[in-house]
């Protein structure tokens, strides 16, 4: 069996919010999608070399890959990845619902592979990890990965796949400077130490650590990350502060920072990209050397914080 390596890039492009695009507007992001716009975010990312694009069949429950799936027909399939997710929630009662879901994504993608699958969540690993083996046996997927698993369900689906000949080629959790839980539960020195590429989701906090928002300009009402973020923003407004300062010494912005913080921690940032000139911002991130010091600063600011944005989704690892 010839091994394809799973090729990492410096960021990710993230599409949960695309799910709340269209008639399905105002939902989880309450973000104001259009079709001209998603094109022309793609077409920014296309020239700009960023090809990895991440979805879920649960986000805008198949919003997001049916809007992803209709803007990338406009390239060559050999022109960019995709990274999706079985969510275990959301299983089917079928024989195998592992294979139904991929089926699904597949369609709404327009394809007949997927570069980087997931299990969405730790739930139940040892039910679940196995039934990615014959997918990636018949090339339906060609790498695998988890999600929001601590390191003993890491280990632990590593078993599972290994038994086949296979490994968990890849971890993607939640990673910012205000969550740094999977690196305090050696999540990242594991991921060094075998090899695996760790991918960050959130790093910008759903916008929290964008820049954009403040007291003064609130992350949109009705919206669900508005609920879990508004009431935070007062005690971000020192960390915010110095992310734009050191910016401005690169000719950044504070969230090419935030992401550029990431990449120095040995991540690839999953950005949730929402607007064409948020791909200018990943050129800049990935431009960004920060100095030893700068990383001590912004984290010792973000412990001084104090929040605790963990999604509901995710346990403490
Ligand atoms: N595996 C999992 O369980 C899991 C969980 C969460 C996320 N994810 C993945 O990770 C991706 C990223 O997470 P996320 O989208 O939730 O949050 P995020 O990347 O932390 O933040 C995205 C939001 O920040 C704003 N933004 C993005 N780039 C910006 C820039 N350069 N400058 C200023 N503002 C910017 C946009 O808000 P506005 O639209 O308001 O401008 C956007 O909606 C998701 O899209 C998804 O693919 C995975």
């Amino acid at each position: 069996m010839t091994i394809d390596h799973l090729k990492t890039p410096t960021v990710a492009l993230g599409t949960w919010a695309w799910g709340d695009s269209g008639e399905a507007g105002n939902g989880y992001f309450g973000s104001r999608l259009t079709q001209a716009g998603v094109e022309e975010i793609a077409d920014k990312a296309h020239a700009a070399g960023f090809a990895l694009w991440d979805t879920a069949a649960v986000y805008g429950m198949g919003r997001s890959e049916t809007v992803l799936g209709k803007v990338l027909k406009r390239y060559a399939r050999s022109d960019y990845r995709l990274s999706t997710k079985f969510t275990p929630q959301a299983a089917g009662t079928g024989t195998d619902p592992v294979a139904e879901m991929l089926e699904q994504s597949l369609t709404r993608l327009g394809t007949d592979y997927i570069d980087l699958y997931w299990i969405h969540n730790p739930t139940d690993v040892v039910r679940w990890t196995p039934r990615l083996i014959p997918l990636l046996k018949d090339g339906k997927v060609r790498h695998v990965g988890v999600s929001n698993h601590n390191l003993g369900e890491i280990e632990l689906a590593n078993r599972i796949l290994g038994e086949a000949g296979f490994r968990v080629e890849a971890i993607q959790n939640h990673y910012s400077l205000l969550h740094r839980n999977s690196e305090r539960a050696g999540i990242l020195d594991y991921c060094r130490k075998h090899g695996i590429p760790f991918f960050a989701y959130m790093v910008l906090e759903q916008g929290a650590l964008s820049g954009k928002y403040g007291s003064e300009n609130l992350l949109p009402e009705g919206s669900s990350r508005a609920k879990h973020y508004n009431g935070l923003l007062p005690r971000l407004k020192a960390l915010a502060d110095r992310l734009a300062s050191i910016g401005r010494k690169h000719a950044a912005a504070a969230p090419d920072v935030a992401m550029a913080w990431a990449i120095a921690k040995g991540t690839t940032p999953i950005v949730g990209v929402t607007k064409p000139h948020h791909i200018e911002s990943l050129v800049r991130a990935s431009c960004i050397t920060l100095t030893g010091d700068d990383i001590v600063e912004l984290q010792a600011l973000a412990d001084a914080a104090g929040v605790n944005t963990r999604g509901w989704w995710e346990q403490e690892m």
